[in-house]
C-alpha cells in the first residue's frame, strides 16, 4: 500500500498532486454540502483535514469515519481556504480499515489528564502529547548516537544479564530459572544460586559502567546506550524501575575532561532538539508551560555553572528556608536540596564536584584529601539530578582497599582489577538517564509518561 505521510506533504507538496495518505481520525464534521476529516498518521504533529463533498462515494464512508478510526483517503491536495492550515485534501475515495466505536472508544473526547492517559499507555501515542514525547525520544536518541560517533566514540554492548553490582547500592532484579516453589537453602539458609541457571546470582544491570571500562581500555573512547534496571523503591516522578542509559568511558580522561564531555554533550542534545523537534516542542510549550523554546536555546549556548560538594553545602547552609532534610556536611543532597541550587542558587544546570567519598560508588578515584573522590553530578531545573559521572580509580592498591572496606567481592571483580594490574591509566565516564533527559526537554512533569511502558513499583501493566 503506497502512501504519502503528511510531514512529507506539509513540506514539499504540490498543489493539484494526486495523494493518498493513512491515519486516524482525529475529528469529524458534518453539513449537508460536505464534511470535514481530520485526520493524523503519527508522522508529525500536524493533522491534515479532508473535504468530502456531497454526493461522492466518499461521502459515503463517512458514518465508519468515527474519531478514532482508521482510513486511507485518495485525493487531491490543494490550498486551504481555511486558517490555521496551508494545505488540505479533496476527497475522491475513502478506505476505512478499522472503525473505533464511539460508544467505548477511551479517546472519544479530548482534554484527557496525564493519569487517565497512564492507564490506556496503548492507546496514549494516538494523542497529540505522546506524539510529541515520542517523536522528540525518538530524534534526542538518534543525536546522542550522532553526538558520540562523530566524535569518535564506538557504541558498544553491554550485558543486560550480570553478575557484579556496580552501584553497589543491592537495588538488583534477580534473574533466575529456578522454580521458586522448589528453590532450595544453601549454608546458612540463603538461597543456593549454585543450583541455578548461571550456577551464581545473576541480575538484571544496574549500569553498564564496569563492561564499559574494559571495553574503553582497548577502543579508547567508548559510550552504551541500552535498558538498565533498579529494583529500587521510588516512587517518584523521576525514578523508573527500568530506564535507559547512556554511558560515554574515556581511556586517558580526567574528571576535568568529563565534565566538559558533559556539558558539550547535553547542550548538542538541547540544540537539536530545538531545531529538529520545532512543531512538538511549541506544541508542549503551549500546552503544559512548563518549557520555553527560547529557554533550551540559550541554555544550549550558555557555560554551565560548577560548585563543589562542599561549597554547595555552605550555601545550602546559608539558605533562608527550612528544608525537610536538614543540611550538613556529609548528607546525600536530596531533591529539595537539589532544586535549591538549580532553581534559587544557580538559576540553570549545575555541576556539583568533589562530594564525600562515603556516599559514592567504590570506583571513583580518590581525591587526595582522603574525605572526597573526584565525582560530579549534572544538576538541571525540575529534574535535579540528570547526569553522574567520575573519575575512576586506577591505582590497583587504593581500589583494592576501597572494595574490602566497602565489603565488596574482591575474588569475583578480579577482571576489574586487573584493568588495573595492566595498563591501567586515568579514565573516566558518566551516565545519563535518557528518561530524565527527554523529561527536561519536553517539559513533561512525569517520568513515566516520557516512556511507552513505564515500570515502577507495583506497575507493569504491559
Ligand atoms: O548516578 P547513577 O546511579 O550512575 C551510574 O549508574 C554510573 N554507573 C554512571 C557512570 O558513571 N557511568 O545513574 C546515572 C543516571 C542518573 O544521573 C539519572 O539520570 C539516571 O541515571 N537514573 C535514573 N533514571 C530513571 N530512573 C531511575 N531509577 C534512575 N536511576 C538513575
Ligand atoms: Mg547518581
Amino acid at each position: 500500500m503506497r502512501r504519502q505521510k503528511i510531514s512529507q506533504l506539509l513540506s514539499s507538496g504540490t498543489a493539484g498532486q494526486a495523494i493518498t495518505i493513512c491515519g486516524w481520525v482525529r475529528s469529524r464534521r458534518e453539513s449537508k454540502n460536505f464534511a470535514f476529516v481530520v485526520l493524523n498518521d503519527g508522522s508529525c504533529q500536524d493533522t491534515m483535514q479532508c473535504v468530502v463533498d456531497a454526493g461522492t462515494a466518499a461521502f459515503d464512508m463517512l458514518a465508519k469515519c468515527q474519531t478514532g478510526a482508521a482510513i486511507r483517503v485518495e485525493g487531491v491536495l490543494k490550498e486551504s481556504q481555511g486558517k490555521g492550515q496551508k494545505w488540505e485534501v479533496q476527497a475522491l475515495a475513502i478506505e476505512v480499515f478499522g472503525e473505533a466505536d464511539p460508544e467505548t472508544y477511551p479517546l472519544q473526547k479530548k482534554g484527557h489528564t496525564l493519569e487517565f492517559l497512564r492507564d490506556i499507555a496503548h492507546l496514549r501515542p494516538r494523542t497529540n502529547t505522546f506524539g510529541a514525547v515520542f517523536r522528540m525520544r525518538s530524534a534526542l536518541a538518534w543525536h546522542v548516537h550522532d553526538f558520540f560517533q562523530r566524535r569518535g566514540f564506538r557504541w558498544v554492548h553491554t550485558p543486560i544479564i550480570t553478575s557484579s553490582d556496580c552501584e553497589g547500592a543491592g537495588e538488583m532484579f534477580t534473574v533466575t530459572s529456578m522454580d521458586l516453589a522448589k528453590v532450595k537453602a544453601g549454608p546458612g539458609g540463603a538461597v543456593d544460586f549454585s543450583q541455578d541457571f548461571f550456577k551464581k546470582h545473576a541480575h538484571l544491570t544496574v549500569s553498564g559502567q564496569l563492561e564499559g571500562e574494559f571495553m574503553a581500555m582497548g577502543l579508547g573512547d567508548i559510550y552504551t546506550f541500552g535498558p538498565t534496571f533498579r529494583a529500587e523503591n521510588s516512587n517518584t516522578t523521576r525514578h523508573l524501575s527500568e530506564f535507559w542509559m547512556i554511558e560515554p568511558e574515556m581511556a586517558f580522561a580526567t574528571l576535568q575532561d568529563d565534565m566538559a564531555l558533559a556539558e558539550d554533550f547535553l547542550k548538542h542534545l538541547f540544540a537539536a532538539a530545538v531545531r529538529d523537534c520545532r512543531p512538538e516542542l511549541e506544541f508542549l510549550e503551549k500546552q503544559y508551560q512548563t518549557i520555553k523554546i527560547d529557554d533550551l536555546a540559550r541554555l544550549s549556548e550558555t557555560k554551565f555553572a560548577h560548585v563543589t560538594y562542599t561549597d554547595a553545602v555552605a550555601e545550602l547552609k546559608k539558605a533562608p528556608v527550612k528544608f525537610e532534610f536538614p543540611v550538613e556536611w556529609g548528607i546525600d543532597l536530596q531533591s529539595e536540596h537539589e532544586r535549591y541550587l538549580t532553581d534559587v542558587i544557580f538559576k540553570g544546570p549545575v555541576i556539583v564536584t568533589d562530594y564525600p567519598k562515603k556516599i559514592k560508588a567504590f570506583y571513583m578515584k580518590q581525591n587526595p584529601d582522603g574525605k572526597t573522590v573526584a565525582a560530579m553530578d549534572v544538576l538541571a531545573p525540575r529534574i535535579g539530578e540528570i547526569i553522574g559521572g567520575s573519575q575512576r580509580e586506577d591505582r590497583l592498591d587504593v581500589l583494592e582497599a576501597r572494595m574490602r572496606e566497602m565489603n565488596l567481592p574482591v575474588e569475583e571483580m578480579g577482571w576489574y582489577l586487573d584493568l588495573r594490574r595492566y595498563g591501567s591509566c586515568p579514565h573516566a565516564g558518566f551516565g545519563l538517564g535518557f528518561e530524565r533527559l527527554v523529561q527536561y526537554v519536553s517539559g513533561m512533569g512525569n517520568i513515566r509518561d516520557v516512556i511507552p511502558c513505564p515500570r515502577a513499583p507495583g506497575l507493569i501493566s504491559h
